[in-house]
This record gives structure tokens, C-alpha cells and sequence, in this order.
């Protein structure tokens, strides 16, 4: 179904329709939901996006009261300030409000149940749980899983088809990361399988509109994952290694986190692989689209760090980005109210022509890139240094290993979730 009609057009501004800063106009009765969950939108959300962005850098939706920012400078500005954070106890509205909990209870057990780790806490208990972690995931810290990393994308690469089309997705840009987090807490690799399940059911979380189906799924994922991560923790007590295990371990008997944190800090962490795909089939599928630029990082390989942030600016895996407010927040000229619920669309913010010059042009020298893929602020992505390591490794091997590398048909991207972007499938030849 197309929703064309009530699409954004910075050109009409007619009776009913809604103001935004700068004079122009949304049509009336524009639904955001509906945009960000249209087919055509999800294909390819770039043109809408900016049409949106060229009308104002923060947008109140009338019938949800939730604000979206669409700025470099505005998303910047809300990722930062103490007046916002991303406890969404706070968001007036939303699961937690108490109407909600008369009227949903299933959901608002299963945010209260999702709530206390670091993604969903604001200062002071944010930085309390994120310092558990934060050495262990700086660029330096992580070096040392290189050789992991390395040695499960040769493994993959070994069981890649050559001369014949394949799922570029299924057969490696899926599998790697999860195969890395896995090793990363040195969990065997025959659990695999049900914790990939468990990461897919739990993602919908973070997609704000969930159906009662897929509530129910990620209450159970989690209430096994969380099941597995506490046996697997008890079972390591006696020989905790000395990686992101032992830190878990120790933040636990010293206080630092209680049970329930700890147990939801891990899952996130295992769960952050979901979006390291993302890197790999949209970097992958942008290098196909752009074969100057992909024939410039082949013959320069020294590119490749500029490579990587500039697919992450381009296709970033993350759509949405939210804060809810503590206190009013003044941003782009609007006041977003204390308890309401701000998203960041990325794809609208990393091509920002305020930010970024010919944002519509794939550049892998561009640099600076400060794109916001990753986020901003006190909860920028923990995982950044890890995705990053697993991207460089993944696409140098890949080169390395074959002389061409091309598309065998059309990509399929996601069109059923509006807070990620990645691929169902990359059809590939390699040769
Ligand atoms: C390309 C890959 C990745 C992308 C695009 C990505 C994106 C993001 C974004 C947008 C945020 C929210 C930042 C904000 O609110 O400002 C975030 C937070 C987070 N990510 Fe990632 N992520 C990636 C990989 C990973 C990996 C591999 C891990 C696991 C180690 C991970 C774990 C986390 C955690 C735990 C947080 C919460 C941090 C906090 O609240 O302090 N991410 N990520």
C-alpha cells in the first residue's frame, strides 16, 4: 500500500495543514507512523527524509505527542544535554504511564522486566553501569580480539561459493557477528542457534510500535536469554578468564550492578551483533551501488577507515534514536516538554547538507565524518570500536580473498521495522 497522498511535499501549505518551523508544512493529518512504516519509504527513506528534514530539525506529531528530530545540530544538541536521557520512565505517556499499566500489563511487564541496564538508565546509574564496560570496549582494549575476529571470517569465507549466486546475508554478513559476540563471552558455540533467536525476538524492543505477537516472543526470549546468561555467569565463577565475563562477575559481587542488571547488560551486549550486520550488508551493498568508489578502496586499502564511516554515515544500520525528557528541552526552536519522547532519524541527521557537504554523495575520503550512526553523547554506542574492527577485518578479507565480487540480483531490504535498516538478503556472485 502505498501512502503517496499523505507523504510529505514541502511545497503545499494548505488549509489544516500542520506548521513546522521555517513556514513550510506537513500535510494535514500526516501520520508519522504510517510513513515510517510504508513499503516504498522503507525501500529507499532518503528522498522523504529529506523533504522532512528541509521542513524544521525538531517536528511535533500532533497524535502521538512524540517529536522528531530531522537536524545535525538539533540531534547533537538532544544527545547531549542532561535534560534528556534515555530512561523511558520518563516518558509520560508511554509504558510506564500508569493508564498503561491498568491497560497493558503484558507490555508493561515486559519493559520493567527490559528496563534496568545501561541503554535504558540516565545519570548517575548510566555511567555506574557503563563503567563496568567502557575500557574493556575502547579501540586499544579490543585490539586484542583481532585474531579472533580474523579467524571467524576466514572460517566463513572458506564455506563461500565461488562462480555461483548466493545469500551474501545469510551466509556471512549474519553469522559473523553473532559468531564473534558469541566468543567474545566464550559461549559454545551449539547455543548459537537459540540466541539467535532470542537477539531477533528481542530487537522489536527498540521499534516502538510492536505487535501483541511480537511482545509476547520477546518476553519469552528474554526471560530465557536472561535464564541462560545467569547459568553461564554461575557456571564461569570459579575460572572467570579475563575478559567481559570477569567483569560481569566482579560488578556483581561488588555491587556494582545487581542481579538484574548485570543479566540485562549482558544480553545487550551479546545482542549488539544484530546491528554489526547491518554494517556489512549495507556497507557491502553501497560499495556494489558506487563501483568508482568500490574500485578506489581496492586500489587503496588505506581507505578503508574512511571507507567504514562513510558507509556507516550513508546506510547507517540504526534509524531511530530516542531520549525521553527530564526537564523542557529548548531545541531547533521548539520546546520539547518535560516527559515527552524525542527520536533522532538517523538517516535524515547523517545527510544533513548543514553538516555534511553533497550529503547524497557516497565518498569514502570523505573525512571529517562525524556522522551519528552510532549515536551521541553520554550513550553513544558502547560496541562502536568492536562493529568498527569487525567491518575493517570483514571487507579487507573479503577483497583479499576475491578478485570480483558481484551482485547476482536484486537486494532485499527489511521492510517491516522502521528502527533498523539492513538487508534480508544480498544475492552474490564471487569469483
Ligand atoms: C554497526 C554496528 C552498530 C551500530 C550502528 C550501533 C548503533 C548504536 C546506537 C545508535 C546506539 C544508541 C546511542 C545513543 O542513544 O545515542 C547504540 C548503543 C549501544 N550499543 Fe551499539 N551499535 C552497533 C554495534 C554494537 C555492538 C557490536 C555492541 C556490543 C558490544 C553494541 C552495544 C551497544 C550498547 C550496550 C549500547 C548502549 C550504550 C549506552 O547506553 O551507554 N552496539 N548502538
Amino acid at each position: 500500500m502505498s501512502h503517496s497522498q499523505e507523504k510529505v511535499d514541502a511545497s503545499r501549505a494548505g488549509a489544516g495543514a500542520v506548521a513546522a518551523p521555517g513556514g513550510a508544512s506537513f500535510p494535514a493529518g500526516f501520520d508519522w507512523w504510517t510513513l515510517l512504516m510504508d513499503h516504498e519509504y522503507l525501500v529507499n527513506p532518503y528522498p522523504e527524509l529529506k523533504k522532512i528534514r528541509e521542513l524544521g530539525g525538531v517536528h511535533e506529531d500532533p497524535a502521538t505527542g512524540i517529536y522528531f528530530v530531522t537536524r545535525y545540530r538539533e540531534f547533537n544538541q538532544m544527545a547531549k544535554t542532561t535534560q534528556m536521557g534515555r530512561d523511558t520512565r520518563f516518558w509520560a505517556n508511554g509504558w510506564n504511564s500508569p493508564e498503561n499499566k491498568v491497560r497493558d500489563p503484558q507490555t508493561y511487564e515486559l519493559f520493567t522486566e527490559f528496563q534496568p541496564q545501561m541503554i535504558n538508565a540516565n545519570a548517575p546509574d548510566h555511567r555506574r553501569m557503563r563503567g563496568v564496560y567502557d575500557k574493556a570496549f575502547r579501540p586499544g582494549d579490543m585490539a586484542r580480539y583481532i585474531p579472533l575476529i580474523e579467524q571467524e571470517c576466514r572460517q566463513l569465507l572458506d564455506t563461500l561459493p565461488t562462480n555461483a549466486p548466493f545469500d551474501f546475508m545469510t551466509a556471512f554478513g549474519n553469522p559473523l557477528p553473532h559468531l564473534i559476540s558469541l566468543k567474545l563471552f566464550d559461549i559454545p558455540a551449539e547455543m548459537g542457534e537459540p540466541i539467535g533467536k532470542w537477539i531477533a525476538a528481542l530487537s522489536w524492543l527498540g521499534n516502538v510500535v510492536m505487535t501483541p505477537e511480537q511482545k509476547r516472543e520477546a518476553q519469552v526470549a528474554q526471560r530465557e536469554f536472561k535464564d541462560f546468561v545467569r547459568d553461564h555467569l554461575a557456571a564461569r565463577a570459579k575460572d572467570p578468564g579475563d575478559g567481559l565475563i570477569s567483569l560481569s562477575l566482579a560488578a556483581a559481587a561488588e555491587g556494582t550492578m545487581n542481579e538484574e542488571e548485570t543479566l540485562n547488560n549482558v544480553v545487550m551486549l551479546i545482542s549488539g551483533s544484530r546491528t554489526s550486520l547491518t554494517l556489512l550488508g549495507n556497507g557491502l551493498i553501497t560499495l556494489l551501488k558506487h563501483p568508482d568508489e568500490f574500485a578506489k578502496l581496492r586500489a587503496n586499502r588505506g581507505l578503508m577507515r574512511r571507507a567504514i564511516e562513510e558507509m556507516l554515515r550513508f546506510e547507517p544500520g540504526s534509524s531511530l534514536i530516542p531520549r525521553a525528557a527530564i526537564h523542557d528541552f529548548q531545541c531547533g526552536g521548539v520546546r520539547i516538554p518535560a516527559g515527552a519522547l524525542a527520536i533522532g532519524l538517523v538517516g535524515a541527521i547523517n545527510r544533513d547538507p548543514e553538516r555534511f557537504d553533497d550529503p547524497d554523495v557516497f565518498d569514502i575520503t570523505r573525512n571529517p565524518n562525524p556522522h551519528s550512526a552510532f549515536g551521541g553523547g553520554a550513550h553513544v554506542c558502547i560496541g562502536k570500536a568492536l562493529a568498527r574492527m569487525t567491518g575493517e577485518i570483514a571487507f579487507n578479507a573479503l577483497m583479499d580473498r576475491f578478485e570480483s565480487i558481484e551482485l547476482a540480483g536484486d537486494p532485499v531490504w527489511w521492510t517491516d521495522r522502521s528502527d533498523q535498516r539492513g538487508l534480508e538478503s544480498l544475492p552474490l556472485k564471487l569469483a
